[in-house]
């Protein structure tokens, strides 16, 4: 069978990015990367990216003169590679109704807490402010609202006491890394849904 097209879009560091390239070189995964999309030209996932072989492109949204115009650059690259299934992976732009409604059911996104619970930019902070024992992360369907479409897989991380942002942030991302492999194994072993 062949493998579902998956396009990731980052901003950053790419470490999301990096647990799925590990992940596609196992023979028997269902997905592969066939383009990786930056909005910012020195984020480290580029270079994950090159060196793992990958097309990647650089879409800064400042060189566009509105969302709508961003988003419409992003999606005729994601077009050009036919890529099937879109994972935002600390990809930090919102993005415009009309682009997410181009890609309905075929666009998720890594989020470092248990939804509904402290969506934003600042969730691992947020959860250890707010005294939190428990926080965790979350895979997701992608709808215009942030941070609000349909669960698709979560994981608990616990907060123990003394936690520092540093060493919480550590357990949440390698919960990420595992819950967003396995989100994507099982999306794609639904070769219906994206073919
Ligand atoms: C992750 O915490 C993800 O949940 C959030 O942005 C961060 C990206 O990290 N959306 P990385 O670039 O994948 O290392």
């Amino acid at each position: 069978m062949s493998k579902v097209r998956l396009g990731v879009l980052i901003s950053g560091n790419g470490s999301n990015l990096q647990a799925l390239i590990d992940a596609c070189r196992m023979p028997d995964f269902p997905a592969e990367i066939v383009l990786v999309i930056s909005n910012k030209a020195d984020a480290y996932g580029l270079t994950r990216a090159k060196q793992a072989g990958i097309q990647a492109l650089v879409v800064d949204h400042k060189a566009y003169a509105s969302r709508e115009a961003f988003d419409a650059a992003l999606h005729e690259a994601l077009v050009a590679q036919r890529v099937q299934l879109v994972c935002l992976a600390g990809f930090m732009r919102l993005l415009s109704p009309g682009f997410v409604e181009k890609w309905p059911r075929k666009m998720i996104n890594i989020h470092p807490s248990l939804l509904p619970k402290f969506k934003g930019a600042h969730a691992i902070r947020d959860a250890l402010a707010a005294g939190e024992e428990v926080t965790g992360c979350t895979v997701h369907y992608v709808v215009a609202e942030m941070d609000a479409g349909e669960i698709i897989l979560q994981e608990q991380v616990a907060i123990h006491p003394g936690d520092a942002l540093d060493s919480l942030a550590e357990r949440v991302h390698a919960a990420e890394h595992r819950i967003y492999v396995e989100a994507v194994r099982r999306l794609a072993s639904l070769p219906a849904q994206y073919h």
